[in-house]
């Protein structure tokens, strides 16, 4: 449930509707199945296993977990860095956004967005909630930054709290919370029939049909197939270090391989039958054909923030369902961002033998300070920087070396040993191959293709104000700063280091 939690997220609700929508409507569907078959699960399966093993030794985190897979290297610990540094990076800007969700939760429920009728006013009423601009609905950011401490707070807490007495609490509840939300929801949206009968071809059907129906030369483009795995990658969690961690908690005879699975399934029930049966159905029915087009090109946040409050406040009930759609997205995106935090105190308690309180306070003011220039520097192009980074770079990177090492240097007739141990169910053995040759050539490709098409535009920061390069430049400075620091810390942790010791399990 803890690993559903981490998966489920604002992916699952926002981008993926988006992604599909941008991509070929149902012809994205083709490339997104194919990645989740040869790189999501064989990915999970991998984290899960990979996880356990190294836990067993005591070490949570990729470091460790990667160094007990190949000990006679000394380097392949640094590459486990990334498993920190990554979730890190996408903790200190995924929080701010959650934040968000909670903000316009109380908003939907107390009518603050009522007076913003139309796109724009909504657009002016998010960017002065977030700082970017100064206007009669928000003359600052402290409402945002009143709602950012709440949320962090919650993450704290909740950390603090731990493994089984906070996050398998929290998942507990507010993952079948959430699903109960998301079903009402979808509900009320399906049902919206033809909301204005002077326009008979905006009805629910035709909103389905653009999410749906399948565009096949788009799978002529690169561009879509890198989309498809990308949004795989991360609406599963998998290549970002959280899973290993989670993982890592287990027992020998605990079972993985169904577990892996499920806790995939749980994610693509969330994703694409919830997730693609909310925003875009219910934008279509209201806005029409020609304006869908804008709206979901124009992005995630802008159709979770403005598309979908001027939605519900066509509907009867309206502060209810806009309340219970923010929750939604809150209950998601809590769920992920403890997560997220989760491998850097693992690190910090199990190859520093500190106490959790300890880690948690060193979490929490190393993050808390983090966190600033994504919340003060939004405008300026900080978040999605960090979003490059961490959210992306990171994370090919990360899956691409933990499959090499699971499939080559473990040795994958070892690594289906250890999947097994404690196994409700039997993995195709087809999956041997794929996971020890297709993935790894996959992910090299989507490594090579992104970085090219992607990755050395943004590096070079193309389509960058000359205004937001200091900004850019000063995070990536900051990036830089995270990143060395964990490297020494590894460096020290392992001068100072016992031999193996089996970790109590908790
Ligand atoms: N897997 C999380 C999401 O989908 C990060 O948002």
């Amino acid at each position: 449930m803890a690993v559903a939690g981490s998966a489920v997220g604002l992916g699952n609700f926002l981008r993926f509707p988006v992604q599909a929508a941008q991509n070929g409507g149902g012809a994205f569907i083709i490339p997104y199945f194919i990645s989740l078959l040869l790189l999501g699960i064989p990915l999970m399966w991998i984290e899960w296993t990979v996880g356990r093993f190294g836990g067993g030794f005591g070490h949570g985190t990729a470091p460790g977990i990667f160094h007990t897979m190949w000990e006679k290297n000394r380097f392949i610990k640094y590459f486990g860095v990334i498993g920190i540094f990554g979730p890190l990076v996408i903790f200190i800007y995924y929080n701010y956004i959650a934040s968000w969700t909670l903000a316009y939760a109380v908003f939907s429920a107390v009518g603050k967005y009522g007076p913003a009728t139309d796109q724009e006013s909504m657009l002016s009423l998010l960017r002065g909630f977030q700082g970017i601009e100064k206007n009669h609905y928000f003359s600052s950011l402290q409402y945002a930054y009143l709602f950012f401490l709440i949320t962090f707070a919650v993450n704290i807490f909740i950390i603090y709290k731990g493994i089984s007495g906070g996050i398998e609490k929290l998942c507990k509840i507010a993952m079948p919370t959430l699903f109960v939300f998301g079903i009402i929801i979808a509900v009320r949206v399906l049902t919206l029939g033809t909301p204005d009968p002077s326009k008979p071809g905006w009805n629910i059907l035709n909103g389905l049909g653009f999410l749906w129906n399948p565009d096949f030369t788009a799978l002529k483009d690169a561009k879509v197939w890198l989309a498809a795995a990308g949004q795989i990658f991360f609406t599963l969690s998998v290549g970002i270090g959280v899973i290993l961690t989670y993982a890592s908690y287990l027992k020998k005879t605990d079972d993985i391989a169904l577990s892996g699975l499920t806790a995939a399934s749980t994610n693509e029930f969330a994703e694409i039958i919830i997730g693609s049966s909310i925003v875009i159905p219910a934008a279509y029915v209201f806005f029409g054909p020609s304006q869908i087009q804008n709206i979901a090109a124009g992005g995630a946040f802008n159709l979770g923030f403005i598309t979908m409050p001027l939605i519900f406040q066509k509907i009867a009930l309206s502060a209810f369902f806009g309340c219970l759609w923010f929750s939604l997205l809150f209950l998601a995106g809590i769920t992920s961002s403890v997560s997220l935090a989760q491998p850097t105190i693992a690190f910090l308690e199990d190859e520093f033998n500190i106490s959790k309180k300890k880690a948690v306070l060193i979490f929490g003011i190393a993050s808390f300070l983090l966190c600033q220039p994504a919340i003060f520097f939004l405008k300026h192009g900080v978040v999605n920087e960090l979003d490059f980074w961490g959210g992306t770079f990171c994370l090919v990177l990360f899956a691409t070396v933990e499959t090499v090492l699971f499939g080559w240097i473990f040795g994958i007739e070892k690594a289906w040993e250890e999947i097994h141990h404690g196994a409700d169910m039997k993995i195709p053995n087809i999956y041997k191959f794929i996971i020890k040759y297709i993935t790894p050539l996959f992910l090299f490709f989507i490594l090579t293709f992104w970085f090219i098409q992607q990755g050395i535009p943004a590096i070079l920061m193309k389509g960058v104000s000359e205004s937001d390069k200091p900004y850019i430049l000063g995070t990536r400075l900051m990036l830089l700063g995270m990143f060395l620091p964990l490297v020494i810390l590894v460096k020290v942790a392992w001068q100072k280091r016992k031999p193996m010791r089996v970790r109590k399990k908790k």
